[in-house]
Parts: structure tokens; C-alpha cells; sequence
């Protein structure tokens, strides 16, 4: 939401497309709150299907004439802090493929395409913006320790799966590869790595994770709302390939 939120302040068309229609339809209400003359556009799609992102396309093509910049968000992001109902199976010894292969499907894959199907919109009209979202965890690996419950059985302590660190590192191969190929198209495609949000986890949690950022907290969403807003402007026009960190410092130390 906040993404689109940047996007309808710099006065641009958001579109949002998502899986679930229930939570899509939540975020325009929000939006249109604050932006009652936002224009936005919702899809319900899946990421992991050409055929509906190329459906999106022609529509938007159709109705805009044009396409400006496509931020890969979706992400399965287990929220481990807030339990799970399968802990042993999260394990990395016990993962299963099956969990494997639908979060490489969301995270990976379904930026893959949508940079294949809107991307090439953008090589075509020499000008667009794709940002792709990582984590902090795209850069180091998940502190387990802050996940632990003290006199839980060692099965059925709470983890980060192996999936995200692997969909969140790939994701920036994915953005130095694209920045290099359509380099002399004028698509620039950047990684923005943000880190945890806080949004009513438990205390304890809280507490454990922001003894590991410099900045002592965990993030607020509106915190990342001007730094999409200026990697999608021309205020970035010479920043291709690279990677942008809004952890509070996490990954420094
Ligand atoms: N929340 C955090 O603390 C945090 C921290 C670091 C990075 N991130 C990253 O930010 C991004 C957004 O995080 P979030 O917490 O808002 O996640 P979220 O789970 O709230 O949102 C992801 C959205 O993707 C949608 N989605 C899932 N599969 C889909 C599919 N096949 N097709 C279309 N849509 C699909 C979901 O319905 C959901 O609305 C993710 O990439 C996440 O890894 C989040």
C-alpha cells in the first residue's frame, strides 16, 4: 500500500494486481482516504501466470497508452513472529519441496515475469523504472535466535524458511542481470531492501530484534514511501543495478 501510496503522491496511475482480491480492495479504499482523487487500478492476478499478466498489459496499454514503472513486492513472507501452524515442517532439514517451489513461484518467478511482460513495455517506449523488493534478509541471514521461544521442543521453534533468504538474494541477481540488459533501453531497475515493519508483533519479539538495529527500532511503513517515490523519478536517473537499504542499519554490524 505504501508503495502505491508513493506513486499516487508523485501524481501517477497506481495499479495494483494481487492474488487476493479482499485485501487488494482494503488498500484502494485507503488509498482513495487519503488520495480521493488517486487513480488506481486493481487486477486480481497471479503473478506466476504470462497469460494474466500479458491480459493486464494489454488493458493498460489500451486504456494509458503507456506503462512508467513496475515494483516486484509480492512475496509469500511468512510471518514466523506471529506463529505458524507447521513449524516442524519449516525447518530446513524437514522443508518441504512443495513450499520450496511456491515461494521461488511468487517470489522469484512472478518477477521474472512481470519484468518479461511489463519490462519490455518499457524497453519498447526507451523509458521506464522497475523496482524490485528485497529485505534485509537479501543481504544477511536470518538472526534465528530473535524467533526463539524459551521451553518450546527444539521442533517446534519458530524459524525464517530457507525460501525467503533464497527468493530475497535472487531477487538482486535479477536486478544487477536487468540493469545491465536493458541499460541502453532506458529501463533502470534498482532493489529496495527494506527490513521488518513493526505491526503489533509481540513485545518480546520486538524488543529482541531491535537490540540487533543500530537505530534501536524496528521500521514504520511510512518510512519507505519517499524513497520509492524517488527511485521511481527522475531524481534517481543515474542509479541502475543498485541497492537500496532501509534497515535501520541492521546490516552493518
Ligand atoms: N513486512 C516486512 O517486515 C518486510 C521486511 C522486509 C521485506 N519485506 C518485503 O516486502 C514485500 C511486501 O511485504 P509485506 O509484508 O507487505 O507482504 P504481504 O504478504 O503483506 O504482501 C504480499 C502480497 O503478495 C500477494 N501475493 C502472494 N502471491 C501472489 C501471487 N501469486 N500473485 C499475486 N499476488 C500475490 C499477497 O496476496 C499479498 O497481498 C515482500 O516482498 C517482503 O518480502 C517485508
Amino acid at each position: 500500500m505504501k508503495h502505491a501510496e508513493g506513486i499516487l503522491s508523485g501524481g501517477g496511475v497506481a495499479v495494483l494486481l494481487d492474488i487476493f482480491p479482499g485485501g487488494m480492495e482494503r488498500v484502494k479504499k485507503s488509498l482513495l482516504e487519503k488520495f480521493p482523487d488517486g487513480q488506481i487500478e486493481t487486477f486480481v492476478t497471479d503473478i506466476t501466470s504470462r497469460e494474466k499478466l500479458c491480459q493486464v498489459r494489454d488493458l493498460l496499454l489500451e486504456r494509458y497508452g503507456h506503462i512508467d514503472g513496475l515494483i516486484n513486492n509480492a512475496a509469500n513472507n511468512p510471518k514466523v513472529e506471529g506463529g505458524s501452524k507447521n513449524l516442524d515442517a519449516i525447518q530446513f532439514h524437514n522443508f518441504p519441496l512443495e513450499l520450496w517451489n511456491d515461494d521461488i513461484a511468487v517470489g522469484l518467478t512472478g518477477s521474472l515475469l512481470c519484468s518479461q511482460v511489463f519490462g519490455q513495455v518499457m524497453a519498447e517506449q526507451g523509458k521506464g523504472i522497475i523496482i524490485n523488493i528485497s529485505s534485509d534478509y537479501g543481504i544477511i541471514a536470518p538472526n534465528q535466535s530473535i524467533y526463539r521461544k524459551e521451553g518450546l521442543p527444539e521442533n517446534q521453534q519458530i524459524v525464517k524458511p530457507v525460501s525467503y533468504s533464497v527468493v530475497k538474494h535472487g531477487i538482486m541477481g535479477l536486478t544487477k542481470y536487468l540493469a545491465v540488459y536493458w541499460a541502453q533501453k532506458g529501463v533502470r531497475v534498482n532493489t529496495l531492501c527494506p527490513a521488518s515493519l513493526e505491526n503489533g508483533q509481540d513485545p518480546a519479539f520486538i524488543q529482541k530484534i531491535s537490540q540487533l538495529i543500530p537505530l534501536g527500532r524496528m521500521s514504520r511503513p511510512d518510512e519507505y514511501v519517499g524513497t520509492v517515490l524517488y527511485m521511481l523519478s527522475d531524481a534517481s536517473s543515474y542509479m541502475t543495478g543498485a541497492t537500496v537499504v532501509l534497515d535501520g542499519g541492521r546490516t552493518i554490524w
